[in-house]
């Protein structure tokens, strides 16, 4: 999410711990470069809890076809869960450029090389400190859990795919329990745009298995088809999965839908034929309602 300015000292902590000497007065440079240059966004990762600290903190700077990581810190407290990774990799839920590169030191360049980026020594470009290019080119699709601070962007979603099914007014996104971890909704996106979405829930299990991640009615807005939205949603709710010690995913898809039959085979997914059971209750308008598969 954009940096907001009520929680400027927390953030302004977690920066410094990417600033080369950070000073007082280097420090307030820094964050006003952001706050008034548009050329420059800093953006904030909060941690997962109702009232979430700021976890971590990516600032980039956009030039020709390619996006600088200027600056990235995680929490001391938050280090060694995978969220520098995950920061760099949900690039493109906010860029359209793809190309990212990034200037450090030793001390971090094991991180870029272990998620994947080239490395290229400019020398001792200071007296006694080695510099190191690095450079990645990021997936077009991609996919992340969305908080709280997304519900506009998934309304937008729901509103898009009612329209394309012709059914309207059935978008409610302000009852979803965002900070409950037994459900959540993913987005993908294909080069920064948003693409498409799944919800998604805890299926427990009372024995070793522990439970599944059930992805529910994954769509995927029609002129972004083909482009692997839906398959980095999947990818995501792998993630989920691994992340609570699950023993996978499971969904449900109909006998009539063969793209999305594929879409699962391709994902790893075995496919066998059962029986849909559903009982609808009015209360929740859905005696009204059932999206057409389109
Ligand atoms: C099914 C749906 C979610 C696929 O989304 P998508 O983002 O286009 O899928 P991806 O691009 O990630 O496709 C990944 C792979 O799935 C398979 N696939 C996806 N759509 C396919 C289609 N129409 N025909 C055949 N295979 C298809 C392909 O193997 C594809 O890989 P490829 O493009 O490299 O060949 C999308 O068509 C959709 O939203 N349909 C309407 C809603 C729906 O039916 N949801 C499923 C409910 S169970």
């Amino acid at each position: 999410m954009p940096h907001n300015a009520a929680r400027r000292t927390e953030v302004s902590a977690v920066l410094a711990e990417a600033v080369w000497e950070p000073s007082g007065e280097k420090l307030r440079q820094t964050m006003e470069t952001y706050e008034r240059d548009p050329g420059h966004r800093l953006y904030v990762r909060l941690g997962d809890g109702p009232e979430p600290e700021v976890a971590g903190v990516i600032g980039l700077r956009e030039l020709a076809g390619t996006v600088e990581i200027r600056h990235l810190a995680v929490a001391p407290g938050r280090r060694g869960r995978g969220l520098g990774w995950e920061m760099v990799f949900a690039l493109p839920t906010v860029c359209t450029c793809l190309d990212v590169v990034a200037e450090t030191d030793r001390d971090a360049v094991g991180f870029y090389r272990r998620i994947g980026f080239s490395v290229e020594s400019l020398g001792e470009v200071y007296p006694g400190t080695e510099r190191f290019r690095c450079r990645l080119r990021l997936p077009e699709a991609v996919a992340a859990v969305a908080s709280r601070y997304d519900s506009g962007t998934v309304r937008d979603l729901i509103v898009e795919r009612g329209r394309a099914a012709g059914v309207s007014g059935h978008e409610s996104v302000d009852d979803f329990p965002w900070e409950d971890r037994l459900a959540w909704v993913i987005v993908g996106y294909h080069r920064g745009q948003p693409a498409g979405y799944a919800t998604v829930c805890l299926l427990p299990k009372l024995d070793r298995r522990k439970g599944f991640i059930y992805v529910d009615e994954i769509w995927v807005r029609p002129d972004f088809r083909r482009l692997g939205v839906a398959r980095a949603i999947l990818g995501c709710a792998d993630a989920l999965a691994e992340d609570g010690g699950l023993a996978g995913v499971r969904l449900y898809v109909a006998s009539d839908n063969p793209a999305a039959q594929e879409l699962y085979r391709r994902a790893g997914y075995t496919l066998e034929p059962s029986l849909f059971a559903e009982k609808l209750h009015c209360g929740a308008g859905a005696e009204a309602f059932r999206w057409r598969q389109d």
